[in-house]
């Protein structure tokens, strides 16, 4: 499987599902670790542990950030992780707004197109919303997917240069974002 989805802007739409999307919890660690592992080409018995390992840490949401599935048909079709970026601490880049950043979404190939990042996405910023004023995302200049996905719910280029070591983003790579959180995110998550 390609790391980014091949771009179709013209894609007519395919049937919207109503994901349900929820907190993670511990349970759902071979969920998204399978997701994690197809989109990056890995055994999964190297990324589970990692992951289960995530959860048990902030599974429910603290400080450092959260993780939302996507699930349907009783089984976990996409994750959406939320990260608080400080600059400069814990190996984040100094020139990276300090903030909560939407980060790492992979969605299964089989349910894409149907609205299920969207759902991830908008649960995230709801999450996001209750702490901050805005959020934060970015991506590879080469994800035009990613791009437009960020850019339907509601974020903003931001000029801005920056190299990401563990996104291995080489400065001038990856594309930074902003969205400002008004009520709508707070009343309607
Ligand atoms: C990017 C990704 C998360 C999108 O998931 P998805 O559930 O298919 O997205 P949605 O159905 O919610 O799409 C919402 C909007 O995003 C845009 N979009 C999503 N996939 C797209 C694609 N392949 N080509 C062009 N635009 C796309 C469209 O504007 C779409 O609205 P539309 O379907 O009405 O045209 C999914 O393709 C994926 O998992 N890719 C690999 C991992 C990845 O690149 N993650 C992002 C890292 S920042």
């Amino acid at each position: 499987m390609g790391e980014y989805a091949a771009y179709e802007p013209g894609l007519p739409a395919s049937d919207r599902i109503r994901a349900d999307v929820r907190l993670a919890t511990p349970e759902d660690a071979r969920a998204i670790a399978t997701l994690y592992a197809r989109r990056h080409d890995k055994a999964l018995h190297e990324v589970e542990p990692q992951v289960a390992g995530e959860l048990e840490r902030i599974g429910a949401g603290t400080r450092a950030g959260c993780v939302f599935v996507a699930w349907t048909r009783e089984r976990v079709v996409g994750y959406g992780r939320v990260r608080r970026v400080v600059p400069g601490v814990d190996g984040q880049p100094d020139e990276l707004p300090d903030g909560w950043y939407l980060m790492g979404v992979v969605v299964d190939p089989a349910w894409r197109r149907r609205g299920v990042a969207s759902a991830l996405g908008r649960a995230r910023l709801a999450w996001i919303a209750e702490r901050a004023d805005a959020a934060y995302c970015f991506t590879n200049r080469a994800n035009r997917a990613a791009i437009d996905l960020h850019r339907s719910l509601g974020f903003e280029p931001v000029e801005l240069t920056f190299a990401h070591e563990r996104a291995e983003l080489e400065a001038g790579e990856g594309q930074l974002f902003r969205c400002t959180l008004g009520t709508e995110f707070r009343e309607r998550p």
